[in-house]
């Protein structure tokens, strides 16, 4: 990929967009609002907006290394505030992905220096789900079963927080587990029962 052709690439998609409608850009300056806010990795691989067909302006986006939702990311928890908030989103997607790097990394014995405390978010992980990734003697599904865990554990890490338990009892916010295999491009529904998770966790968590 060169830089020059991004540029092209971006001069060509302009002139796409105005044949289709010639006032988009400035129907697109007016604001924003979106129904989701999507909470994905940074893997080059799992393209946001590619891989839902959705256009600008329909889904607010984040993403980092692992998809992760730590308690004390400003980060994380400045974009789940501002959605929730203020764009009121209706609902919140935790999005991981089979062959994650963030993932197996944290899987591994190794001093990755400054990534260390972010791995170890997932570390924690496989520590509360021990019993059933040992159980698992295969490395690979053992290694898929740990995404799909990771991202309930996100999506708790989103329950958690007083803007979603605000909005839920509001306007009954959902908050969603997806994976995208990259091997096949399927997105996956993981059927997290939320209504269930809000309910055990509360009894620990609840602010509102
Ligand atoms: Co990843």
């Amino acid at each position: 990929m060169n830089i020059k052709d991004i540029f092209d690439n971006n001069e060509k998609w302009i002139s796409e967009k105005l044949a289709l409608d010639k006032d988009y850009f400035n129907k697109l300056s007016q604001g924003q609002s979106p129904e989701i806010l999507y909470i994905g990795c940074s893997d080059s691989r799992v393209t946001a907006e590619e891989l839902m067909g959705v256009k600008p302006g329909e889904v607010f986006v984040h993403r980092n290394i692992a998809n992760m939702v730590p308690n004390t990311d400003l980060n994380v928890q400045s974009v789940i505030n501002f959605a929730v908030k203020h764009l009121r989103v209706n609902h919140v997607v935790v999005c991981g992905h089979y062959y994650c790097g963030g993932v197996k990394a944290a899987m591994q014995p190794l001093d990755l220096g400054l990534l260390n405390p972010w791995l170890r978010d997932i570390r924690d992980v496989y520590r509360i789900h021990q019993d059933t990734l040992d159980a698992i003697e295969n490395e690979e599904e053992r290694y898929k079963k740990l995404v799909d865990l990771n991202v309930q554990e996100q999506c708790v890490n989103v329950i958690k927080t007083a803007t979603v338990q605000k909005a839920y009892k509001e306007r009954g916010i959902k908050v969603h587990g997806w994976v995208f295999d990259v091997k096949t491009g399927k997105l996956i529904d993981l059927q997290i029962d939320f209504d269930k998770i809000l309910e055990g966790i509360m009894k620990i968590y609840r602010i509102t």
